[in-house]
């Protein structure tokens, strides 16, 4: 049997000791007062995962303002950020490495999470999605177009969070710019109708992006830092694609061969976007020619598809999302060939170990 690409160690900027990643997953278990990641939960469920070549955790919010949903974690405050120490600390005595996903949900929010107060957003269009409240789903509404001083407050914020994720243990960082969040709704023509500087053309439009980036290479070094981006994302999360869509991912992306990031984090499309005239089918072959540094790939990859695209040429590390969710030891499923256990929708976003740190490894 040849060998498998997964399995081989990564050297560039960051040290891995195989390409299987573990995507960035929203597991609402903070629930507690001060949105603290805790040692019992997120600490044993961290840990049960690291034999990947790096985890990324679930997005964790830079600040009160950036939250959308129940129960996710911060790294704000230093209650947060002492929590987290615990987690970082255990993925490390079991040799893994771990980098925080920094997160800014934007107008994928609701007043209910902020004592009644607008969301935030680059304008005032409301997404017209479901926000997952302590009360239940409920409508977004129509956000509150940021001021410049929201802007330049949430650059801060996103610098501040980099830093505490320093403090905390983290190998490094990951800008959720993904997924019709915050940056996203900058990037796109549909949810960014700013005539300012931050809006109006690619160059404006990615603005905000490239200042929060700049900003938090002040204060830890770039080779900590990857970007996640989903350039044909439509229908979902607000967003719907246009034909200055993916030429604004071509931009970023040639822009962001002058930095020196540990990675370039894409998905495939997370739906069927073949009718959609401006959607790149293909994103890792389409992208991988307009980056120098390292690609990692993600949505839907098994074993045989994730060993092939790093064949292939087309990436260099695969993230892999739900697989890891039921199969905490995917790592060793893949070496060993083995079958891999089904996940439960069901308990994806509930409080507690069911559903999260109770499935087992395949040796158990
Ligand atoms: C329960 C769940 C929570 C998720 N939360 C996040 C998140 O916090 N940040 C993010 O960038 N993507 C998030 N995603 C998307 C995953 O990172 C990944 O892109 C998606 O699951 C597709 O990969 P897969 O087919 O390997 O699961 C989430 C997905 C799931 C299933």
């Amino acid at each position: 049997m040849s060998k498998q690409q997964l399995l081989t160690p990564y050297h560039k900027n960051i040290n891995l000791k195989n390409r299987v990643v573990m995507a960035p997953m929203t597991r609402s278990r903070a629930d507690n007062e001060g949105s603290v990641a805790t040692d019992e939960l997120h600490g044993l469920y961290y840990e049960q995962r690291a034999s990947a070549g790096l985890i990324i955790t679930e997005g964790s919010q830079v600040s009160k303002d950036a939250v959308g949903y129940i129960h996710t974690a911060g790294i704000h405050t230093e209650e947060q950020v002492e929590g987290w120490k615990k987690v970082t600390k255990r993925v490390h005595d079991k040799g893994g490495k771990i980098f925080i996903q920094l997160w800014h949900v934007g107008r994928m929010s609701h007043p209910d999470f902020h004592n009644g107060e607008l969301p935030l957003a680059p304008s005032a269009i409301n997404p017209n999605a479901k926000s997952y409240t302590p009360e239940g789903f409920k409508d977004t509404v129509t956000p509150k177009a940021m001021t410049i001083d929201d802007i330049k407050t949430t650059v801060k914020d996103f610098k501040n969070a980099a830093a505490n994720a320093i403090k905390a243990g983290f190998d490094g960082v990951e800008i959720h710019s993904s997924n019709g969040y915050l940056f996203h709704q900058f990037f796109t023509a549909t949810s960014n109708l700013r005539t300012d500087e931050y809006g109006g053309n690619i160059e404006n439009r990615t603005r905000f992006f490239f200042e929060v980036l700049d900003a938090m290479k002040e204060v830890i070094p770039q080779e900590k830092i990857g970007v996640r981006f989903n350039p044909s994302l439509d229908g979902l999360f607000g967003i719907t694609m246009d034909e200055e869509t993916i030429p604004t991912f071509e931009s970023i992306i040639k822009k962001l061969n002058d930095y020196n990031l540990a990675y370039v984090h894409l998905s495939e499309p997370f739906t069927d976007v073949s009718n959609i005239p401006f959607a790149v089918k293909e994103i890792a072959k389409h992208f991988r020619p307009l980056y120098n540094g390292t690609l990692m790939i993600n949505s839907a990859f098994d074993q045989v598809k994730g060993n092939k695209v790093i064949e292939d040429g087309y990436a260099d590390l695969v993230a892999y999302g739900k697989p890891f969710i039921s199969n905490p030891d995917l790592v060793e499923r893949f070496r060993d060939h083995l079958e891999l256990a089904e996940w439960d929708e069901s308990t994806f976003y509930v409080p507690g170990a069911k559903g999260y740190t109770d499935y087992p490894t395949a040796s158990k």
